[in-house]
């Protein structure tokens, strides 16, 4: 018989009450420093107790190159693990799992790092991007480590911050997203070209975070399997990408779309809420 919405599954050792996951959803309740508020901890009860099996948090950057907002959450530093702890607490509590997402935003980062005179950076800078306006440079091999690196920390401090599972988010024109990409990434080098070379930063992130958050722990990632444009990522190209990363171990896929993704998120977070009001909503 085919299991219902309501039963339980286990992704490696993660078992989860029941099928309903709450997707990624930033919620721009952060502090300016990354960390997480009161606002939060409320928010994340009120899903869990809603009954939801896994809740996957908003994005949460691994490397302050790769921010996108002043009220965003870090995960790029220790100090970060006390307020995150609060999170899963609370969820634990209620009986639901959580995951932490992943982010690096590469390029899309441009319009904040200009509000501290830093440039962002991608796999190649694209010209006449009809995407893609504002300034930013290509990323050096040394940058594409370093990145990869504060993934696999980052994943580390999720366990330690009680997380039962990581997202990596590679959806959405976000970096993973750009590397994937054949509009997105044009280098020569071996993280461009073949369909592997461009899911090199994929496998590279995964292999990391297995070595330092351990080979048990479960990793899912969120996967942009077309972007929606003509010379940009097409379907067939994302099934069978999709079909590697779970070749290569990743535990759970959820399909999403690419470098056009960004546009829904964009309209939907001009709710016209502001922040107090979204707090005071959340403490309810
Ligand atoms: C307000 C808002 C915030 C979102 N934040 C995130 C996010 O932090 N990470 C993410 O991967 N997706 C985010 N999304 C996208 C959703 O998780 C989901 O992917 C999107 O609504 C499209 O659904 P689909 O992926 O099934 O096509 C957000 C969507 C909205 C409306």
């Amino acid at each position: 018989m085919m299991p219902t919405l309501f039963e339980p599954v286990k992704i490696r050792d993660m078992a989860v009450p029941n099928r309903f996951v709450r997707s990624a959803t930033y919620d721009g309740c952060a502090d300016t420093s990354g960390h997480v508020t009161d606002a939060q901890v409320a928010l994340f009860e009120k899903l869990a107790a809603g009954g939801t099996g896994l809740i996957v948090t908003g994005i949460a950057y691994v490397h302050d190159s790769g921010r996108i907002s002043a009220y965003q959450n870090s995960i790029a530093d220790d100090d970060a693990i006390a307020g995150l702890k609060r999170l899963t607490d609370a969820v634990h509590d209620k009986g639901a799992r959580i995951a932490v997402q992943l982010f690096h935003a590469g390029r899309e980062a441009a319009g904040f790092l200009k509000t501290q005179n830093r440039q962002a950076a991608a796999p190649s800078v694209v010209a006449e991007d009809p995407y893609f306006q504002r300034p930013y440079r290509e990323m050096t091999e040394d940058e594409i480590y370093e990145i990869i690196s504060a993934f696999g920390d980052a994943a580390q401090r999720a366990r330690k911050a009680g997380f039962d599972a990581v997202q990596l988010h590679a959806a959405h024109a976000y970096l993973p997203a750009q590397f994937l990409s054949p509009h997105a990434n044009r280098r020569q080098d071996d993280w461009g070209g073949s369909l592997e070379n461009r899911l090199r930063l994929h496998r590279e992130i995964y292999e990391n975070i297995r070595e330092k958050a351990g080979r048990d722990y479960p990793v899912l990632v969120k996967l942009g399997v077309a972007d929606g444009f003509d010379g940009g990522l097409i379907f067939d190209e994302g099934k069978q990408a999709a079909q590697l990363l779970a070749r290569w171990g990743f535990d759970g896929l959820e399909i999403s779309s690419g470098l056009r993704g960004k546009r829904y998120s964009e309209t939907e977070f001009k709710t016209g809420i502001s922040r107090t009001e979204k707090e005071a909503y959340f403490r309810q």
